[in-house]
């Protein structure tokens, strides 16, 4: 596979494995007459006068061949698909089981994943995707925001799963009766006030057929949601496939919306038709679903995700650098458990930054002290830093607060009494903490951060 994938092997007159040795004097910045890559990266930067002060630098990704900074694996980033997804085996299986018992018409509660912010849930929910895609099914994605109905977003995403069913439709007219209905579904935002009423006016879905009247129409979400996912589960089933629809953030779809979702689900299930939604959400998802709708826990199968387990961390770092022909020893892999604490966001970042400071293989312990410091400033600005500059500044009071109460769920009241305020004029700033998603509450009373390790990197800022 490295044959394939190393571009900077060619630089060397000698195979991989050889050329660290051959070029073993470059570490402490002589150079080595006899290393044919030197020489031709030499022979290279002597041509051009621009280039001679990049020498140094070129010799050093010479040197490093071996864990190659251009082939480093890692991905950090919000729903960035990991090179290896680990210890997720549970989900996928629950989930093949899902699909299967709805492709069969068998009564089945859909799936609905949660966990903190970092744990990979945006990526499961891909992965499921990419499951329902591999059996034909239809499949669209929402992203939920506060504040903005679930209506245009839930209607681009049938368009676009119904759209990927219709080619294979034998009644391409009964493709086009579904899209007239979707059409008017879409447009049937209840009247906006104001400045964005004739915005709503403007905005055209991209469906290319009249809009129907008389079905998903009325502008009661329940009700049109309810019409069009018994229409949209019919044409799937005329092709023998499902349709599934994704939703992340799914805490974040506004109280009505929500309940809306929850009853056209419920009937849905009743008719059996093949047509899911699959979840994703911060840990107080179940309870913003229960209280929307009492009988939210028989429609969906709730998969909490966590931080990996040593074996699955181990396996997220080793699978794909041994497709690179790289490793870590044993002290590198406890050390890299100890710094990302097993969140996956972590452990990506860790690794990205360890395999760009590692000069060769086995990647080690200290190579992971050197790479620390700079993961850590990179996760102190993109991951919580990011977060926490969303807060006003009674925000970070409060979260300042909680950090100082310690890293499990603290009672609203203690907070209030860290701070010396009465609990009810902190009320604005807490419900303003949940809506930008930095904190979360799962019981009453009670409050936690959403993002792992949030307390830590609070405690550790300067006041
Ligand atoms: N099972 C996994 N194994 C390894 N890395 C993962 C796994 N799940 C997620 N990641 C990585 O973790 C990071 C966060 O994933 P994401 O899905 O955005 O989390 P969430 O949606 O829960 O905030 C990404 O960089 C992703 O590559
Ligand atoms: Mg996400």
């Amino acid at each position: 596979m490295a044959a394939t994938v190393a571009p900077r092997q060619d630089l060397h007159a000698g195979p991989a494995s050889g050329a660290p040795a051959a070029c073993g004097a470059e570490r402490d910045g002589t150079p080595e007459p006899r290393c044919g890559a030197r020489r031709r990266a030499e022979r290279a930067t002597r041509r051009s006068g621009f280039y001679a002060n990049l020498r140094p630098q070129l010799y050093r990704l010479i040197e490093s061949e071996s864990v190659d900074p251009v082939r480093n694996p890692y991905a950090p980033g919000a729903g960035q698909r990991p090179p290896e997804l680990a210890g997720r085996d549970r989900e996928l299986k629950q989930f093949e089981v899902v699909l299967e018992r709805v492709a069969r018409g068998r009564p089945e509660r859909s799936m609905i994943v949660t966990g903190l912010r970092g744990v990979g849930k945006t990526v499961l929910l891909n992965a499921f995707r990419s499951m329902a895609i591999q059996r034909l099914w239809g499949t669209g994605k929402i992203e939920a925001r506060p504040d903005q109905s679930i209506r245009r977003p839930v209607a681009s995403a049938l368009h676009r799963a119904v759209r990927e069913l219709a080619p294979r439709h034998r009644a391409p007219d009964r493709i086009e009766d579904f899209l007239g209905v979707l059409k008017a579904f879409a447009q049937s935002e209840p009247e906006p006030s104001g400045k964005s009423k004739a915005r709503a006016h403007r905005w055209q879905p991209g469906i290319d057929v009249p809009a129907t009247r008389g079905r998903a129409d009325s502008g009661d979400l329940e009700i049109d949601l309810t019409e069009l996912f018994v229409d949209a589960a019919s044409v799937a089933t005329d092709v023998g496939a499902g349709i599934a629809l994704f939703v992340d953030e799914m805490q974040d779809i506004p109280a009505d919306d929500v309940s809306a979702l929850c009853a056209a689900c419920h009937e849905l299930s009743q008719v059996g038709g093949p047509l899911i939604v699959v979840g994703a959400g911060l840990p107080h998802l179940p309870a913003v679903l229960s209280a929307s709708k009492s009988y939210s826990e028989r429609l969906f199968r709730y998969a909490r995700i966590d931080r990996l387990d040593r074996e699955s961390a181990d396996h997220a770092l080793l699978a794909p650098a041994e497709r690179e022909e790289v490793t870590f020893t044993k002290d590198a892999l406890d050390a890299l458990y100890g710094a990302a604490d097993g969140y996956p966001y972590f452990v990506q970042a860790y690794a990205k930054v360890v395999w760009d400071v590692a000069p060769d293989t086995p990647i080690t312990a200290d190579d992971i002290k050197v790479a620390a410091p700079e993961a850590e400033s990179e996760l102190a600005v993109g991951f919580f830093g990011s977060r926490y500059e969303r807060a006003t500044p009674a925000e970070r009071d409060y979260m300042r607060a909680m950090a100082m109460l310690g890293d499990d769920p603290v009672s609203t009241a203690s907070v209030a009494d860290e701070l010396g305020r009465k609990p009810s004029s902190l009320s604005p700033a807490r419900d303003g903490l949940i809506k930008k998603g930095l904190i979360y509450s799962a019981e009453r009373g009670m409050v936690a951060f959403t993002v792992p390790h949030f307390g830590q990197f609070l405690r550790s800022q300067p006041a």
